[in-house]
């Protein structure tokens, strides 16, 4: 997969790509990056990329002009385009298992109040939002979805760590434990040493249960009537 983000801060997105499971991804050929700044497609000398919005209002709008050029260079028009606004559908682990599939994102990272809606109308597939409050970086956003989304692709981590994981069917990931046996005075539970699979497999599906019904009722709510007994059952706590 090829990720292009435009950017006015390619140090920050640079900086992404140069850590962790990222880096490895980039090193193992598993995707292919570009950080486009878009400053670069300003046509005045001191730059400028950003205006007061029309009819008024505080903060600063990314213009059209040098956005969209930004645009045409990486061809956007022939790819799936991404801009992360806290105004935008909400992204899920179905959400980012769907843009994992596109052999090409563009992703816009907005700063100030936003861009010019006439961008969003000629370029933009996607709006995105990562959650309902809001930040004051767009790279910050941008680099959440890449994230979500190149962890999906083949090869970057392992298909099992990827099945176990909160979300899937619908349930948040079970408590995990390494060693020492003893922390804090605190024991690890007697069922993940005994080495019996099948009931470690079932402890880990209550725990899993337990944990979404607790943190999150509203994925409680849509789970099958048989799963969400489990959560009932003895030994509950
Ligand atoms: N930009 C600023 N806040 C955001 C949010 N919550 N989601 C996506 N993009 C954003």
């Amino acid at each position: 997969m090829t990720l292009t983000v435009l950017t006015l801060f390619p140090d920050f997105v640079e900086s992404y790509f140069a850590t962790s499971i990222a880096a490895r991804a980039v090193a193992r050929g598993f995707i292919e990056y570009r950080a486009v700044n878009i400053r670069d497609f300003a046509q005045d000398r001191h730059g400028t990329c950003d205006d007061a919005p029309y009819g008024g209002g505080a903060g600063m709008v990314l213009m059209p002009g040098p956005l969209g050029r930004a645009l045409d260079s990486v061809e956007a028009l022939k790819k799936r385009t991404v801009f992360p606004t806290p105004s935008g559908n909400l992204l899920t682990a179905s959400y980012a298992r769907e843009l994992s599939e596109e052999r090409e994102l563009v992703l816009i990272c907005g700063r100030y109040e936003g861009i010019d809606q006439r961008i969003v109308d000629l370029y933009v597939d996607d709006e995105i939002s990562i959650g309902d409050y809001v930040l004051s970086s767009g790279e910050l956003a941008a680099l959440v979805i890449v994230d979500a989304v190149i962890r999906l692709g083949e090869g970057v981590i392992s298909e099992e760590s990827l099945r176990e994981e909160s979300f899937n069917g619908g349930l948040l990931e079970y408590p995990q434990y390494t060693r020492p046996e003893v922390f804090a005075g605190m024991q690890v539970p007697e069922v993940l040493l005994s080495g019996n699979h099948a009931n470690i497999r079932e402890w880990r599906l209550r725990e899993s249960v337990r944990k979404t019904k607790r943190n999150r009722p509203d994925l409680f709510a849509r789970l099958d009537d048989d799963l969400k007994g489990i959560a009932s059952d003895e030994g509950a706590k």
